[in-house]
């Protein structure tokens, strides 16, 4: 079977620093992968260059046997990446309906209209979020603020899903009810690598992890041996002695 993402020794500089250095690692179809790593590891690059956020320096990215490194953000969307951020980004002067609208937008079969209307509702009432009419994002507490973002990266119908700390912040509960929608969203047959620093969670969804320190890949296997590996434990020890 080939990989429904390939990676291949993606780099990216920022200056003299190497933000992300010679990262390779692949997807499956139907995986759910944590992509871990001490504080100023490369993640969140690395998520930047798969989504076309940032470009890369040198390196490949291979999305559904395609190469998708260095196109813009908007053209990976209508391929079937989507993504959220880690600092929450919602559209704070449009409504909560609109924020879902506008992210429909982004499709390979854009929506608009009553139809978008209807498909928003749909999208929200997927990640559990229930609005009056006219609601405005910016009045939304945090967890539903998570899950507007959620439902705006569904919108674009994603074949593959970036999380990046999606999980980071919620109490127990609302963790739970986090890990059964990230769970619900996989049986549905989408993709998704996981950015977390939530460990529970990470036990909890993925299988397989990629564990990254200063740029490069230090571990990639399954959850349970990975979390065990002298060089990871040493990476994040290092992270706490600091
Ligand atoms: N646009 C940028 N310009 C300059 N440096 C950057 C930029 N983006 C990231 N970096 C640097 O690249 C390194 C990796 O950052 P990144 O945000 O990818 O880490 P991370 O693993 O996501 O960390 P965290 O767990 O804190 O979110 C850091 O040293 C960061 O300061
Ligand atoms: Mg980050």
């Amino acid at each position: 079977m080939t990989a429904l993402l390939d990676v291949d020794r993606l780099t990216r500089r920022f200056g003299g620093l190497v933000a992300v250095n010679e990262l390779t690692f692949s997807l499956d179809a139907g995986e759910i992968v944590g992509l871990l790593g001490p504080n100023g590891s490369g993640k969140t690059t690395a998520l930047n260059l798969i989504s076309g956020l940032v470009a890369p320096t040198s390196g490949q990215i291979t999305f559904d046997g395609q190469p998708i490194g260095g196109l813009p953000a908007n053209r990976i969307a209508r391929r079937g990446i989507a993504r959220t951020f880690q600092l929450v980004r919602p559209l704070p002067s449009l409504t909560v309906i609109e924020n879902v609208i506008t992210a429909l937008a982004f499709r390979a079969e854009a929506l608009w209209g009553k139809p978008a209307e209807e498909a928003a509702g749909r999208y929200l009432e997927q990640v559990g979020l229930t609005v009056r009419p006219g609601q405005a994002a910016v009045d939304l507490t945090y967890i539903d603020l998570k899950r507007l973002e959620l439902a705006r990266a569904l919108a674009a119908e994603p074949r593959l899903l970036l999380l990046d700390e999606w999980l980071a912040g919620l109490n127990p509960t609302e963790l739970r009810a986090g890990i059964k929608l990230i769970t619900a969203l996989r049986q549905s047959g989408i993709t998704v690598l996981l950015v977390e620093h939530v460990m529970d969670a990470v036990h909890a969804l993925c299988e397989r992890c990629v564990v990254m320190n200063a740029g490069r890949k230090i571990a990639d296997g399954p959850t349970a041996d990975v979390l065990e590996d002298r060089d990871v434990v040493r990476a994040y020890l290092g992270e706490v002695d600091a």
